[in-house]
């Protein structure tokens, strides 16, 4: 695995600072109200786990699966859900958090849907923005770190199912993608 690497992005510490930071800021700003995590799966599912450990305020979770990737490194544009939560969120709270926003696609269909769902708000949370990517306008209330237009891998995202257990943010050489797997 990591002989495929070309280069570290974001390392182990500059991420664990980022969740750091957006844990005291969400703490802070949701004191007091009833806050559901909602977590994209698959490749959010990290950075809820350590983001969830540095909110201080009583905070209930979920999951969501989206899909609009299949093996390819570009977005179709078509979000499919998965696996949709189990949670009534009426009245309370809703903050999505995302391993990376890219086209915006995703989460502008997210956030749709869960505002026809009754919840007093609903937020987005990142831990990596490549905002050069944008296609469609979308507000992101917490955002991590914002990383360039390459492909990356690594805490939680992948290239075609793999790499998401790489602690730090990579970039994987040419040959990788050129081989079939
Ligand atoms: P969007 O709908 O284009 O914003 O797609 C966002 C999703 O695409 C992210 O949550 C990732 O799962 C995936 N994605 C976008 N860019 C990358 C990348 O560089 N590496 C791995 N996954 C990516
Ligand atoms: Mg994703």
């Amino acid at each position: 695995m990591m002989k495929d690497i070309e280069e570290v992005l974001v390392s182990r510490e500059q991420i664990s600072e980022m969740v750091k930071r957006l844990g005291r800021r969400i703490s802070e700003d949701y004191a007091g109200k009833e806050l559901v995590l909602v977590g994209v799966l698959k490749g959010g599912f990290i950075f809820l786990a350590d983001l969830m450990r540095e909110i201080s305020i009583p905070v209930d979770m979920d999951f969501i699966a989206v899909s609009s990737y299949g093996e390819s490194t570009r977005s179709s544009g078509v979000v499919r859900i998965i696996k949709d939560i189990d949670l009534d969120v009426v009245g309370k709270h809703v903050l999505i958090v995302e391993d990376l926003v890219d086209t915006g696609l995703t989460l502008r269909h997210l956030k749709d849907l869960f505002n026809t769902r009754g919840p007093k708000s609903v937020k987005i949370c990142t831990a990596f923005d490549k905002p050069s990517r944008r296609k469609v306008e979308i507000e992101v209330e917490y955002n991590g770190i914002e990383v360039p237009d390459k492909f990356i891998v690594g805490y939680g995202l992948d290239y075609a199912g793999r790499y998401r257990n790489l602690p730090d943010v990579c970039t994987l050489k040419e040959e990788v993608y050129a081989k079939k797997h």
